[in-house]
């Protein structure tokens, strides 16, 4: 079980590096900078879908799960990729789509072309215009009429998403053979997308409405998802696909729930997901009593023999340093590289990379999430090294000085924070798979104690704080020199900043 001790890096392919002159980054991209990802130090890259896709969710709209779309390369430049990535050590996990397929999926072509096709039912079709109150996570509503065989269907996401029927045995025997494929390509694991959404109430019961939504009631949070996510039977879902994946390959699940229903996803013995993604902390307030709460109600609600692990950022959800605050990034990755169980960092988090402004011309997600998709800035050079000097990048840059080449000149920037963070937990069994206490829960300070004799301290504010912790300093946020310190009678923390100390050194 490498993703214990492990890290995963998530890639998101369109972004990395551009190969071919684009400007949409692209297999061999990621192939290339494998040297860069081993020296950061994580253990795992997550890939985004490079799968054939009309791209009207860049990705997640797949025409053909087995293979490669063109703006990314092909199976050859896949089998590369993940050739490079092993001769660095590094694990390669693939995003796994389960919910639906694109329209222009051959499976949903036949679906849709008349009642009696033999694949109508691989899809959720049903009488009325629309048949429910259901609503589409992206908005409006979640039927789309079809004139041509007079019926609607169901689509979680955009209307070019269909969702596929997984009551049906062949979906399931059709979707499962997917992982068969890519697994037998070499992968190390999956992470499957929309969890909860696979299965949906077979008597289509409308969603109550939310009491607390105060926007358009076509908006997604107007309704609680009551008979849309989450069903209980979801969990067999969760379990056909673990049997696919086993035990030797990861099995990460995107699932958005409260707590006391996330940890469900673990599931019973061999049954469930290893590492159900547990996004809280992007959602919690920033505050250090707020905080350790959220971990305490974490660790307790955690069933026997399971794995914790902690998100910060990714494709869907605004930067982490744009969310906290210049102020509180160094902060946020001690913490996320400090807590009990297996971080997911998201590409660009680790140089402290912000939401770039997209003016509206530019726009091209429907659902807003250009901002943390800019692409990664290389240099500072045109092109920032990830595509040629005047060729357009899909989507725009950000500011030029915030750059990788500048931070590896600099001993003290964002990048050295991760590369140290990431060394300091691979020695260290305390930071890797030691115990989680709360030392000082607010309200400045967040402080706890790993495995038998690492403390880490945070101030969570933008004022001088002291931490009760005692030891000697290993490592700080601001990695100035304090290394070595000893602390007795409490430790001074200028604004924002961390340290992990050695105790009873
Ligand atoms: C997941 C993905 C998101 C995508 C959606 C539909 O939430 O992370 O990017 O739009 O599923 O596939």
């Amino acid at each position: 079980m490498w993703w214990r001790r492990g890290v995963v890096y998530e890639v998101y392919p369109r972004s990395f590096q551009d190969t071919d002159g684009d400007g949409v980054g692209d297999l061999r991209g990621v192939a290339g900078r494998m040297p860069y990802i081993a020296d950061l130090g994580v253990d795992a890259i997550w890939l985004t879908p490079f799968f054939a896709s009309p791209m009207r969710d860049f990705g997640y709209d797949i025409s053909d799960h087995c293979a490669v779309d063109p703006s990314f390369g092909t199976l050859e430049d896949f089998d590369a990729l993940v050739a490079a990535a092993h001769d660095h050590g590094i694990k390669v996990v693939l995003d796994f789509v389960p919910n639906h397929t694109s329209d222009l999926h051959p499976w949903f072509e036949a679906s849709r072309s008349s009642r009696e096709s033999a694949k109508r039912d691989w899809y959720i079709w049903r009488d009325g215009n629309p048949p429910n109150n259901w609503v589409a996570v992206f908005g409006g509503p979640a039927w789309e009429w079809d004139e041509a065989t007079g019926q609607s269907y169901y689509h979680a996401y955009l209307p070019e998403q269909p969702d596929l029927d997984w009551r049906n045995p062949e979906v399931r025997g059709a979707m499962l053979a997917v992982l068969r494929f890519w697994k037998a390509r070499g992968v190390d694991g999956f992470r499957v997308d929309a969890m909860r959404q696979v299965l949906k109430d077979p008597s289509l019961r409308d969603n109550p409405r939310n009491p607390e939504h105060r926007g358009p009631a076509s908006e997604y949070a107007s309704l609680i998802p009551e008979f849309t996510t989450d069903l209980d039977e979801v969990q067999e879902v969760v379990a056909a696909i673990r049997s696919e994946i086993g035990d030797e390959h990861l099995f990460m699940a995107e699932v958005t729930a409260p707590i006391e229903r996330l940890v469900r996803y673990y599931g019973a013995e061999g049954e469930g997901a290893h590492l159900p993604f547990n996004f809280h902390l992007i959602f919690n307030d920033w505050s250090a009593d707020a905080i350790a709460s959220l971990i305490e109600r974490y660790e307790s609600a955690l069933p026997e023999g399971a794995w914790p692990n902690w998100v910060l950022g990714n494709h869907d959800q605004s930067r982490v340093a744009s969310r906290v605050g210049p102020g509180q990034a160094r902060v946020a990755a001690m913490l996320l590289l400090t807590l009990r169980g297996t971080p997911t960092i998201y590409f660009g988090d680790e140089l402290g990379m912000v939401d770039v402004e997209v003016p509206p011309e530019r726009v091209v997600d429907p659902a807003g999430r250009d901002p943390e998709r800019s692409p990664m800035p290389w240099t500072g050079e045109p092109g920032r090294g990830f595509c040629a000097a005047g060729v357009e990048p899909w989507l725009p840059f950000g500011d030029a000085s915030l750059n990788a080449a500048a931070q590896e000149a600099d001993p003290r920037s964002m990048l050295a924070l991760h590369r140290r963070l990431l060394a300091l937990r691979r020695d260290s069994d305390d930071l890797a798979e030691g115990a989680y206490a709360t030392l000082v829960a607010g309200p400045e300070v967040l402080a706890y104690r790993r495995g038998t004799g690492t403390a880490v301290a945070l101030n969570l504010t933008g004022a001088p704080a002291v931490a009760p912790v005692r030891g000697e300093i290993v490592l700080t946020t601001e990695l100035d020199g304090r290394e070595g310190e000893r602390v007795d009678g409490g430790l001074a923390l200028r604004p924002g900043e961390g340290a992990i100390l050695r105790e009873g050194a």
